[in-house]
């Protein structure tokens, strides 16, 4: 009996020991299914919110998606994005760099949906990489498995932190193999993810320095002429909505058509077209032109590493009650 017992209490400990080291190893406390028995319909309820608000509003996929890059990128996978300023901090949402970023008020829905069935449960940084996750399905991107587990920060992120990790519209390679090596992603695995440029658009703002006072010989003269239509003044009001398609052909489409766009020169950033000339980046532009499906593998594995970023699991941060406010 006693030996039956020690063997017993052996056991359990080698089991919990197995858990734990599976826990660390596959993604710092994250799992896929996380919230089987606490909320089986959550990864359920948020793809049938995305789908829903898709149909009323296309371009909050592409909102979603983005959303994922400026969380994750900035102290991790955390929804420190989502916090709103207090009378004591910008939040992160302030920061130029965050420009252009739209549909927030989109996340709020998701999570009333998913808090309705299951109170308190699930994270709103688990709903930024769902949402972004299911908004790429949505848009005829991959659809990929996402680990989940991820906990809200309770630390007030600002707009310098968003300054610091996001690199601003006029990057060149350097700057952003580098940015994307700090986050662990390979140089296939970067030139996958910044194809998400097929999708969505860019302000006036940030084009305007490639437009004039003289046109930059990397972008193709025959679209700039065309660009200089879309955004006719060299100052353009901030608050104006003026903006050019990333990708004029189909833009509501996650394809490789990005690629196919930047061997012509027509990237609208400076980094999109100069992916296309540094060497470093450039075999990678013209395989993902020709072979989608290659395109497509090494953006879900860039997508994995970005999501488990840095995350917050266990018994570290909060579930917050409301996504723009820390409980
Ligand atoms: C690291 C280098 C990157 C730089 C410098 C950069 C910069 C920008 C800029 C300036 C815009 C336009 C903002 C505006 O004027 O409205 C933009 C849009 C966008 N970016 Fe990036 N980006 C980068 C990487 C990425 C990555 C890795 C992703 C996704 C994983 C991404 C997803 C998007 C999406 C989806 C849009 C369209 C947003 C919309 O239409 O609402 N970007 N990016
Ligand atoms: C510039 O765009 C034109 C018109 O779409 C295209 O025919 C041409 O090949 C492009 N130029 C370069 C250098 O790729």
């Amino acid at each position: 009996m006693d030996l039956f017992r020690s063997f017993m209490v052996i056991m359990v400990l080698c089991v919990s020991l197995i858990v734990k080291g599976a826990g660390a190893a596959g993604g710092h406390g994250l799992s896929y299914g996380f919230y089987k028995s606490t909320c089986p319909q959550a990864e359920k309820i948020v793809k049938d919110q995305v789908t829903k608000i898709y149909y009323i509003h296309g371009n909050s996929a592409i909102s979603f998606h983005r959303n994922v890059f400026h969380d994750c990128a900035v102290t991790g996978c955390d929804a420190s994005l989502l916090l709103e300023s207090t009378p004591q901090n910008r939040g992160e949402k302030e920061s130029e760099r965050n420009f252009g970023m739209r549909n927030f008020k989109y996340l709020n829905v998701i999570k009333a949906a998913v808090d309705r069935e299951c109170p308190g449960v699930v994270s709103c940084a688990d709903i930024v990489v769902l949402s972004g996750r299911d908004g790429v399905t949505m848009l005829g991107g991959p659809h990929f498995e996402v680990k989940t587990g991820r906990r809200d920060t309770t630390l007030h992120t600002t707009d310098k932190d968003a300054d610091r990790y996001l690199l601003d519209a006029d990057a060149g390679v350097d700057a952003f193999l580098d940015n994307m090596a700090k986050l662990n992603i390979n140089t296939p695995q970067a030139v996958a993810l910044i194809g998400s440029h097929t999708v969505g658009r860019v302000h006036c703002v940030h084009l305007v320095s490639r437009l004039y006072p003289t046109v930059d010989i990397t972008l193709n003269a025959t679209y700039a002429e065309y660009l200089k239509m879309r955004c006719p003044s060299p100052h353009p009001d901030p608050k104006a909505v003026k903006y050019a398609r990333n990708d004029p052909i189909t833009p509501m489409r996650f394809d490789n058509n990005y690629y196919k766009n930047v061997m012509q020169m027509k990237g609208l950033l400076r980094l999109d077209n100069a992916l296309y000339l540094d060497p470093r980046t450039k075999p990678y532009v013209q395989r993902m032109a020709k072979d989608n499906s290659y395109f497509f593998q090494q953006f879900v594995e860039g997508m994995s590493i970005l999501t488990e970023h840095n995350v917050l699991t266990g018994n570290k941060g909060e579930i917050r009650k409301h996504c723009e406010w820390v409980n």
